[in-house]
């Protein structure tokens, strides 16, 4: 870790255990001391990576015409009031990842930006039903993301994992017919999630899919409680036996989900900038990640969609430590929950361990 970190890290130490700042703390040294932290990332949509930039070199590439004149103008189209605003433009965009190519690009431009901002593991959600309904095959997809994730490991030895979710706005048969598209690059999947409109599609939808999907040794994982209310977490637990939840927010309602939680020691991956933009939250200071932290949750930070929602891991960890008063405990603590959460094997979570524990041990 750089001098500045190391300083950065004593700096933060300088807060009490209520998050008051005891000594004084600029910007540069949080800066420098998120920048040094090696981060792990459980929770990333590949299509919500994509910038206006390559939305429309993609567009030009297949001579399409979207609504947008300019980045600019795409860009200032990012605007919503709820999930469904942005699901709406969300799958507009993904009108532009046609060939293999087009989602090898997709996916080696979020890798290079993890790897620069220290993500050192990345486990990432794909939609391929937003995909094969246009047409687009599912070898294609997954072929593309998969050629970048084995360049990202071989040239930056950024690890990673690859989850499918399934959109929870379409039935059960067309998930059970994506499943089968799955099985046989089951080796390439970590994992199934369940993503899209949550608000009158609950985990029950979906739990015969899952039942299949772990048959096959595949994980599970849900978004739950980000617009929808706490059963949805509970039934994500005892219907889907998920073995994280994406977002978790309406647990903080709910407080025998939370000895639930605490007792399973079940990761929550929390986004902060995401929730603010889709008006889960109103202010970033009234975000649960530091109260369900401070419950004893394995709570982690994550950034969701970033091209749609403002910044990627280190942009979501700057902004919760600044609104929330996060200390260097709390911000190792969040990459410790991540590391354990992680469906890495045993030996790259222990390597991911050392790396964290190194970071730490320059100043504690
Ligand atoms: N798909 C992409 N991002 C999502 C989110 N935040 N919630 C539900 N579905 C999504
Ligand atoms: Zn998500």
């Amino acid at each position: 870790m750089s001098i500045a970190a190391a300083a950065a890290l004593r700096a933060l130490s300088c807060y009490d255990d209520r998050g008051s700042l005891k000594g004084a703390l600029t910007l540069t040294d949080i800066a420098a001391f998120i920048e040094g932290l090696p981060k792990v990332e459980l929770h990333l949509h590949i299509e919500g990576t994509l910038e206006p930039e390559m939305l429309l070199a993609l567009e030009a590439r297949h001579g399409m015409s979207l609504p947008y004149a300019s980045v600019e103008a795409a860009r200032a189209a990012y605007r919503f009031t709820q999930l469904q605003d942005f699901l709406d433009l969300y799958y507009q965009g993904t009108s532009v990842l046609r060939t293999e190519q087009d989602f090898y690009d997709l996916a080696w431009a979020y890798l290079s930006r993890a790897h620069a901002q220290n993500v050192i593991h990345t486990e990432i959600f794909f939609d391929p039903q937003a995909h094969t309904a246009r047409g687009v095959p599912f070898a294609t997809v997954i072929a593309g993301i998969r050629r970048a994730l084995d360049e990202a490991a071989a040239r930056h030895g950024l690890t990673s994992r690859l989850i499918l979710c399934f959109l929870r706005h379409l039935d059960e048969t067309d998930a059970q017919r994506t499943l089968d598209m799955a099985l046989p690059y089951r080796s390439w999947i970590a994992g199934v999630g369940l993503d899209s409109s949550e608000a009158g599609h609950p985990p029950s939808k979906f739990a015969r899919v899952f039942a299949r999907a772990r048959s096959h040794g595949l994980r599970a994982v849900a978004h739950v409680g980000e617009e929808g209310p706490a059963p949805y977490i509970w039934e994500a637990l005892d219907l889907l036996k998920v073995e994280r939840i994406d977002h978790g927010n309406r647990a903080i309602d709910d407080p025998s989900l939370v000895d639930r939680l605490h007792g399973a020691r079940m990761p929550l991956t929390m986004c902060p900038l995401s929730n603010l933009k889709l008006c889960v939250i109103k202010d970033l200071r009234d975000h649960p990640l530091r109260r369900l932290l401070q419950q004893g949750l394995a709570v982690t930070v994550n950034s969701d969609d970033p091209a749609y929602f403002g910044g990627y891991m280190t942009e979501n960890f700057t902004a919760v430590q600044s609104a929330l008063g996060l200390t260097a405990a709390e911000l190792i603590q969040l990459t410790r929950n991540a590391i354990d959460g992680s469906f890495a094997g045993e030996s790259e979570r222990a390597a991911m361990t050392a790396r964290l524990a190194a970071f730490a041990r320059t100043i504690y």
